[in-house]
């Protein structure tokens, strides 16, 4: 009686939501709306772009803004028009060339010394990135004909990834509504910047701290949290400052443009993410990006398919970076010729001398078919977030070896889960790989908490791809979304904490209790003095 009436329950919660997703599916995608693009390179790029082909395939036409020597932004496209900006200097070198010397330093170990080298490179590194992008928009901003072609061509919106302000600001000038594709901002985590983030719980970005933090880890997500603000304040605010006195009306500043966006599309979700508060503007579109496993080609199937029961393992480190040191890969490669299952590994540089015959080099793989496919058992990865989140949509646990930024957290947040194992890029070496790669393929535990997760990550009413599509025509039916901000953005510091409240109050108070104090001091002194006077 109970199953049934649970079942019929249940039924009718689905049958709602089929009906809610087939109304979402048949409303007009608002007369094909006009689009305005500005993303990162890289794998900013790869989701956004799978972001692109949605809207183009719902009718909205696109202008994306790339620099002129893009890495990954094609030029040409049948999705999309390009506008492109000269740039000063490429992205690829810079990028490449800093990961080569932080790997480096990084395997000096693990002091305190260390850790400060790591910082000054990465806040040097991220400095020059932003000073290039902001060229470019003086560059705009100096060509009449261009602002005027942009202001012509009556957009409804800006899309933008926030870990470079450029689109905020470009937003700004042409006064259109502003959503967001995000994780990071300009300097740590996107919700910082609009929703309550207190660091007794939440841990910053670079800390590698989870929400149960003891006493010490508190006082190192603070000293994190230190670090974020000076970034901001003084490496990364100033270059978006001067642009904003020199072109912008009223002038503006990094946090402003961002507090103002209207909706906020979250490239993160519970599943993956520690809870903590959020606001009524953002949207969760974790693994927004997955998709059900496509075939993959004849050849590369029958390789899999050749691994029989041991299965499959694929590494990749990402699009940044081309190879590890060399005695790294050596050793990796000792490992994998050891190991009974075959290997599919992404790596363009120098080929390893001790490869074995049943790994596959390749220059490019189809991870996410590879991830969905039955044969794969693991997946070795830095810990970007479109890997972990493809690994936690098809449930394939993760062996990670996190490079920079923001990807020693990302794979924190699978191991806390026991859904992964993290090596150390200083301690990776033929004996930790080898025993962290059986611990992860011959312990059931990590496979049943990422297919958990994965079961978690998939049971949502709206696949996640469109509630950010849902989400952004919403912003060109109204016109923005205002009415989800919240007023926090408009307030200065003491009053947001009530600061001003508290010392008015407490000055009332006092003034209340100094008053009663001579009023009655007044009063039983008289009382004295005229008993004294009666005798
Ligand atoms: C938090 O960490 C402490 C110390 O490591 C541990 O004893 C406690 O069980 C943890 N709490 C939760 C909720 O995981
Ligand atoms: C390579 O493959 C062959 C079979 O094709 C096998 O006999 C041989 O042992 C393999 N070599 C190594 C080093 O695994």
């Amino acid at each position: 009686m109970m199953g049934t009436m649970e079942s019929n329950s249940a039924r009718g919660i689905s049958m709602f939501f089929s009906v809610f997703l087939m109304a979402f599916l048949i409303t007009p995608p608002c007369n094909g709306g006009k689009i305005l693009v500005f993303s990162l390179d890289g794998s900013h790029w790869i989701n956004m772009k799978l972001m692109i082909e949605e809207l183009h395939a719902r009718g909205h036409s696109i202008s994306v803004i790339r620099p002129s020597k893009s890495w990954y932004i094609e030029e040409v496209s049948p999705l999309y028009d390009s506008i492109n900006i000269p740039q000063s200097k490429q992205f690829e070198g810079l990028i490449q060339g800093f990961l080569e010397r932080y790997i480096k330093v990084q395997r000096e170990g693990s002091s305190s010394l260390t850790l400060l080298k790591l910082i000054v490179q990465f806040l040097s590194m991220i400095s020059e990135v932003h000073s290039i992008y902001c060229d470019m928009l003086a560059q705009i901003f100096d060509d009449p004909r261009l602002l005027q072609s942009l202001s012509e061509a009556q957009y409804d919106l800006v899309l933008t990834d926030p870990s470079i302000a450029f689109g905020v600001v470009l937003a700004k000038y042409l006064k259109l509504p502003t959503v967001l594709n995000v994780r990071w901002i300009t300097s740590g985590d996107g919700h910082s910047i609009i929703a309550p983030s207190p660091l007794s719980y939440i841990p910053v970005l670079g800390s590698g701290l989870t929400d149960n933090m003891s006493f010490t880890e508190r006082i190192k997500n603070l000293f994190f949290h230190g670090l974020i603000v000076f970034q901001e304040v003084f490496m990364i605010g100033p270059h978006y400052e001067a642009i904003c006195d020199k072109y912008i009306e009223g002038g503006c500043d990094t946090s402003s443009l961002l507090q103002e966006a209207d909706i906020w599309l979250f490239r993160s979700d519970f599943v993956f993410d520690f809870p903590r508060p959020t606001m009524p503007n953002v949207v969760y579109i974790g693994g927004f990006q997955c998709k059900p496993a496509q075939p993959l080609q004849a050849d590369l199937e029958a390789f899999v398919e050749s691994a029989g029961e041991h299965g499959v393992i694929i590494m990749t480190l990402g699009t940044f970076l081309s190879g590890l040191p060399d005695d790294i890969t050596e050793d990796i490669a000792r490992v994998f010729a050891k190991m009974p299952q075959k290997v599919i590994w992404r790596h363009t540089g120098k080929i390893p001398s001790s490869l074995g015959n049943n790994t596959q080099i390749v220059d490019w793989m189809p991870q996410k078919d590879l991830l969905g496919h039955p044969q794969t058992k693991v997946f070795v990865a830095h810990g970007g977030t479109n890997g972990v989140q493809e690994a936690i949509y098809h449930g394939v646990p993760v062996l990670g070896i996190p490079l920079f930024y923001d990807q020693f957290d990302n794979l924190l947040r699978l191991q806390e889960r026991g859904a992964g194992k993290i090596i150390r890029l200083a301690d990776v070496n033929f004996h930790s790989f080898e025993q962290g790669l059986k611990e992860v393929l011959h312990q059931d535990s990590y496979s049943h908490n990422m297919q958990r997760l994965s079961v978690l990550h998939r049971d949502q009413p709206i696949p996640p791809m469109d509630h950010a599509i849902f989400w952004v025509e919403y912003v060109m039916r109204h016109k923005g979304a205002a009415h989800l901000r919240t007023q926090a953005y408009k307030m200065p510091w003491y009053s947001y904490y009530s600061i001003d409240v508290l010392v008015a109050l407490s000055a009332a108070g006092s003034f209340f209790l100094l008053a009663t104090f001579i009023v009655f001091r007044l009063l039983c002194c008289r009382g004295r003095t005229s008993k004294v006077k009666k005798h």
